[in-house]
């Protein structure tokens, strides 16, 4: 992405891999959305496993997807930055759009994508590598070669993690902690400089002290990027998000099971104020 002359945020080009500019650009408004979905279907095959998902994500916020098992969350989330492209089988029909931008239209590159909207799994997947290079892997392979040292202490520091590494950067990244190995892989999906953070449970494998500073972190980060994160702990949707979406899974009349989303609103909203019942009982533990 790139910031023109007068500090605005150029559309993001797809094709392209040029190192985003940050700094300088407009303060941007609270509530501009980022990411869009419209009437997002998505099959495994002939299964149709995700109907008719539609929600904005709003810039410099946190979203999160909550639901009960197997309504779709990871479904939605992958087919946010394609990741779904990587499933055979996998379809994603509708629109989701990045900046008013079809991510799924003709000519868009998927890596590009992913360099834009980074994604953190549920299970830290630190490479085989040390500290360094497990953060500059990315760099890397995307050609972002120069001050590689300086971006790299920048992700690590932007994870919350540089104080504990910085001794050590040649060790290997698989003896690092449960809790570190989750911000090593925040600072890899950071250091790329991507706009939006998907996250899918990333403290789903940590202990609470972890997952607190996971938390903490995640109020650093979303001032400068927009992140989408799946997760079961309803306490933490509600601590940490601006918006939540509450997904329930139905069957359907030839009697297959799919995904959907009920209500999406204000996370203060939607857990003191929900507008449909459903919500309302699996916030209060009636349902899943
Ligand atoms: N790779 C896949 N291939 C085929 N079907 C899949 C695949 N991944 C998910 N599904 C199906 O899609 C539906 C939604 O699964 P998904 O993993 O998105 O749910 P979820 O809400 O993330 O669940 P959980 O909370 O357990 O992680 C399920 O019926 C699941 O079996
Ligand atoms: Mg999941």
């Amino acid at each position: 992405m790139s910031v023109n002359e007068t500090g605005t945020r150029a559309k993001a080009p797809f094709t392209g891999i040029a190192p985003q500019a940050r700094a300088g650009a407009a303060a941007p408004a609270a509530t501009e959305t980022v990411i869009e979905l419209k009437g997002v279907d998505i099959h495994y095959g002939k299964a149709h496993a995700v109907r008719g998902v539609s929600l904005p994500v709003a810039r410099n916020q946190i979203t999160a997807m909550i639901g009960p098992s197997g309504c779709g969350k990871s479904t939605v989330l992958r087919s946010i930055n394609r990741m779904n492209d990587l499933i055979p089988g996998a379809r994603v029909t509708g629109e989701v759009t990045y900046h008013g931008q079809d991510i799924y239209g003709p000519g868009v590159d998927p890596i590009a994508v992913r360099r834009h909207i980074g994604m953190v799994f549920q299970k830290a997947n630190p490479f085989p590598k040390s500290i360094f290079d497990n953060v500059a892997y990315g760099l890397r392979i995307n050609g972002m070669k120069d001050d590689l040292a300086d971006r790299v202490e920048r992700a690590l520091r932007g994870a919350a993690l540089w104080d504990e590494v910085k001794d050590n950067l040649k060790k290997s990244a698989l003896a690092l902690s449960g809790g570190q190995q989750q911000r090593l892989c925040i600072a890899r999906a950071i250091a790329v400089q991507p706009e939006v953070l998907l996250m899918d449970e990333p403290c789903s494998a940590l202990d609470p002290i972890a997952t607190a500073r996971i938390e903490e972190l995640m109020n650093e980060l979303v001032r400068e990027y927009t992140i989408v994160i799946v997760t079961h702990n309803m306490q933490q949707a509600a601590r940490v998000s601006d918006a939540t979406a509450f997904y329930s899974a139905a069957i359907d009349d030839a009697g297959e099971r799919y995904g959907f989303l009920v209500e999406f609103d204000e996370t203060q909203r939607l857990f003191s104020n929900p507008s449909d019942k459903r919500t309302e009982d699996y916030i209060t533990g009636r349902f899943g």
